[in-house]
């Protein structure tokens, strides 16, 4: 690919991955996702994380068609996990004498995962390493979404390298700046990557960004999806937003059903929603959607109703999955409602009341739960159940 810079001398090192279905083998990525390294040529040359694995041998060309025959000087570390750092045993072999640069927490990974590095630096917060017109700056911002995961700010150009934070999945088609691409692309793309990935870890996103404010920051390289350099404030505003938990009036309701009578009594919720005025409702199927699109949309809205069957005494196991990933992130300030159905015997309600003592949200009504056809008796409950999450949301 034609050679990027992102400033004199800064240089763009990316891959689109468009055959990996699924991030982490969990999220998937019908858009694909891109893998982002940087390198700065200096007095001393320094590269700004590496790539996943699969893409090694590019890499290194690419490498060697900026710098040729010189030997990199520093491999920043800025964040562990294999897609970031899968290149990492191959640019030590090949570059023998290079520093890994990285802060107490990092060469225990190092270690863990690829051998035990011979030159280290350890940084801490502030650390400045000078490469010579360049100097790079390192902050840390630990369980974004790492325990070792720091950025490297460099004070010639103010290009912030920001590993995960502001990345987004979908890969780069041709555009790679932000003011190449017409963002509407990554609208979902970005909060999908920050909801799966960094969404556990809110309030050391909330810690990350107050942190990082100070600086001058005129550049967003992150090591997924488009670089930030002419309107930070889209991604800045959005992070903020969601790491905060600051959710929008709407419900989303996700239910689980075999033959339809579980999902017939989320119609009738949905329906007196809607008569009450709520007008963001989001109706999910847990066997259709995967829980990472309905994720982000419980990162949105404040109302959360979810319905199961009883499954051989327990929940049904799409509507368990959903509901174990949220207990993971645990997201703060919804409004909780539950509802279900059996055939013979309960497990549904039974289950959904242990997510909801676990959760912890406010629950707005008590549990509905029919046994086959919803009948009259039930559905007057249900417009109940609506009518209080109506109430909740709408008081504001
Ligand atoms: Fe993109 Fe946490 O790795």
């Amino acid at each position: 690919m034609q050679q990027v810079n992102l400033a004199e001398n800064i240089y763009f090192l990316g891959f689109n991955d468009r055959r990996t279905h699924l991030f982490e083998n969990i999220w998937p990525i019908p858009h694909g996702i891109s893998y982002n390294s940087y390198l700065i040529v200096d007095e001393k040359i320094a590269l700004i994380d590496t790539v996943e694995r699969s893409f090694v041998d590019e890499f290194l060309d690419d490498i060697e068609d900026i710098i040729g025959d010189r030997p990199i000087d520093y491999l920043v570390i800025n964040h562990m996990e294999p897609d970031h750092s899968g290149a990492l045993k191959t640019i030590v072999q090949k570059y023998p004498g290079i520093t890994l640069v990285g802060n107490k927490k990092t060469f225990g990974f190092v270690e863990s995962f690829y051998m035990k590095p011979e030159r280290i630096l350890e940084v801490y917060d502030g650390h400045v390493l000078d490469l010579g017109k360049h100097k790079l700056q390192f902050q840390l911002i630990p369980m974004v979404h790492w325990p070792e995961t720091m950025v490297t700010f460099e004070e010639t150009s103010k290009i912030l390298f920001a590993g995960d934070a502001f990345g987004s999945y979908g890969t780069l088609d041709g555009g790679i700046f932000d003011d190449e691409i017409n963002l509407d692309f990554y609208e979902i793309e970005v909060m999908r990557y920050f909801t799966n990935i960094v969404g556990k870890y809110c309030p050391h996103t909330q810690r990350a960004i107050k942190k990082l404010t100070p600086l001058d920051i005129k550049m967003i390289a992150a090591t997924h999806g488009p670089i930030w350099r002419s309107d930070l404030s889209w991604v800045l505003t959005r992070y903020n937003k969601w790491s905060s938990y600051d959710l929008d009036c709407g419900v989303v309701i996700v239910y689980g059903s075999m033959y339809g009578n579980t999902q017939r009594m989320a119609e009738v919720i949905a329906r007196q929603l809607a008569v009450r005025g709520i007008k963001n409702i989001r109706v999910y199927d847990a066997s259709k959607t995967h829980s990472s699109y309905i994720i982000n949309d419980i990162f949105k809205y404040k109302g959360f109703i979810v319905g199961s069957p009883a499954y051989n005494n327990a929940l049904f196991p799409n509507v368990e999955i959903l509901l174990s990933t949220i207990e993971h992130m645990a997201p703060k300030n919804h409004y909780l409602g539950i509802f279900g159905n059996y055939s013979w015997n309960g497990g549904g309600v039974k289950n959904l009341k242990s997510f909801a003592e676990n959760i912890k949200w406010e629950l707005v009504y008590e549990p509905v739960e029919e046994q086959g056809a919803l009948k009259p008796g039930n559905k007057a409950e249900l417009l109940k159940l609506a009518d209080a999450m109506a109430d909740k949301l709408l008081a504001g």
